[in-house]
């Protein structure tokens, strides 16, 4: 178990009066990592369906085809949200459930029933569902059809799914990300081969497959187009009758030099703008940043002017996925310097320790270490880096795992987790004190479910799942964030 109790930041106890009346407060979750039934109702393989199932692959030999059963306990899950207090709840659609051949051709009803079902009963409790369009899972058709994201064919394939949601769902969802994390599938899909369609680009990484450096950029240059292209048509179709928000989600790490050199301050900012700002700047700006056209010169795509027209819808609001800040040492200038293979193109290294201490508490999770001023930080450099666009925190949450879980009661009793969300809570208030147009808060996650390549070795839920049963339990953390949002209607 991870106990905190030393930190200096503990002693902080954030309050919901610290956020607008009109905060979203919700939880997390996405499609292939609750839902189970994988192959029920209509559905086809998605293409983590196809990778769990070739051992070696996840850390416990585990997949996602039952996960948490959600797809036949969702109501249960949504009491769950409801005995937290929370209004809003974020969760993904499998595409692979909606168009199991995932292009134009035979929508799946059984598909669209499930989240119409989904989304009535959330809002029946008062649930604002906050919808993710793609969270890593494509359908496999897609990949084996074309090789999904290094084609542009997949640009109006996601639009078309993108409409079908849009016009089935559209009436009642106010919140749309088309996705979740693109950076985290350019870097880990293509540059350094662990996720699927685990293909490699060098230096950043070596395995069977891929190029010789230049697919990353494809790939990031299709997912932009394709999200333009679910814009545009909500923007022209839609938004002026649904009226929603439409926006997206970015994994953001939080980044300090690991000296005060010259250096390595430099370097921080290249890192930074090789992260986010290589999705953002061309949706909001329409090009990719000046810090990687720098250094990357042609190898960076470059837009035509019917994509700069596309481009030219804008979106209402970024999400940005927070959880750790990591140090980061200049490897332009340096020699010899131990290159952790994905930020090498930013000529840079990670890491998280500075003399051999960690940046901060270090957490089950690798490389996610407990640094509260790191949400206020990113939440700023996002807000002046984009003029204050609105912002949710689509997820922010704290892994338990490793030794100590002898019992259930050891999992229940997530005091780490408590510190973690109230430390990170409290510096989120100050960022909106300071000025930042933050609208909501997702924790991840409602329920243990399936952590990617760590299986279900690692739990972030609310509520612990027993495997065995299909039984949630609220661990502590659940107590702590009910209690917190009940925290407004008491006397200060
Ligand atoms: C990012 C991803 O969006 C989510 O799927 C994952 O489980 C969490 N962060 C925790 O790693």
């Amino acid at each position: 178990m991870v106990l905190l109790l030393m930190a200096p930041w503990a002693s902080a106890a954030v309050r919901r009066s610290d956020f607008p009346a009109s905060f979203l407060f919700g939880t997390a979750t996405s499609s292939y990592q609750i839902e189970g039934a994988y192959l029920e109702g209509n559905k086809s393989l998605s293409n983590w369906d196809v990778f769990t199932h070739v051992s070696g692959r996840i850390k416990d030999g585990s997949t996602a085809d039952i996960a948490d059963d959600h797809y036949h306990r969702f109501q249960d899950d949504i009491e769950l949200m409801h005995s937290l207090g929370t209004n809003a709840y974020r969760f993904s659609i499998s595409w692979a459930r909606i168009l199991p051949k995932g292009r134009f051709g035979k929508v799946n009803p059984a598909g669209i029933n499930f989240y119409n079902e989904l989304i009535d009963s959330l809002l029946l409790k008062g649930i604002e569902p906050f919808v993710t369009l793609n969270h890593y899972d494509i359908p496999q058709e897609v990949e084996d059809g074309y090789g999904a994201w290094l084609s542009a064919e997949i640009q109006l394939d996601f639009g078309h799914f993108a409409d079908l949601c849009f016009a089935a769902f559209g009436d009642r969802v106010k919140y749309w990300a088309t996705f979740n994390e693109p950076n985290v599938v350019v870097r880990k899909g293509y540059m350094l081969g662990t996720y699927p369609p685990q293909r490699c680009s060098p230096p950043y990484g070596t395995c069977a497959r891929g190029d010789s450096g230049v697919e990353p950029y494809v790939v990031n240059h299709n997912i932009v187009l394709a999200h333009a292209t679910a814009v545009e048509i909500y923007k022209r179709k839609y938004q002026s009758k649904q009226k929603g928000m439409i926006g997206t989600v970015v994994s953001t790490t939080w980044y300090e030099p690991l000296t005060d050199s010259q250096e390595d301050r430099l370097a921080t900012e290249r890192v930074l703008a090789f992260d986010v700002p290589w999705f953002l700047d061309p949706i909001i700006y329409g090009d990719y940043p000046p810090e990687m056209r720098q250094l990357l010169g042609s190898r960076l795509p470059s837009f035509s002017p019917e994509e700069r027209r596309k481009l030219g819808y804008k979106l209402d609001f970024i999400g940005i996925n927070h959880y750790t800040t990591l140090f980061v040492r200049d490897c332009m200038f340096s020699s010899g310097c131990p290159l952790r293979q994905e930020t090498h193109q930013a000529q840079a290294a990670v890491t998280g320790e500075r003399n051999g201490l960690p940046i901060g508490p270090p957490t089950p999770m690798p490389t996610f270490y407990v640094v509260p001023d790191g949400i206020k930080n990113i939440v700023t450099y996002v807000m002046k880096r984009y003029n204050n666009l609105p912002m949710f925190i689509t997820e922010n949450g704290f892994a338990q795992g490793g030794d100590g879980y002898a019992h259930v009661d050891d999992w229940l009793d997530d005091q780490g987790r408590i510190q973690y969300l109230d430390a990170y809570l409290t510096k989120l208030a100050e960022a909106i004190r300071d000025g930042a147009d933050v609208r909501g808060y997702f924790i991840w996650s409602l329920i243990d479910n399936f952590e990617w390549l760590y299986g279900y070795t690692l739990r972030f839920g609310l509520h612990y799942v027993d495997y065995q049963t299909q039984e949630r339990k609220p661990k502590s953390s659940a107590l702590w964030y009910k209690r917190f949002l009940q925290s407004l209607h008491e006397a200060q």
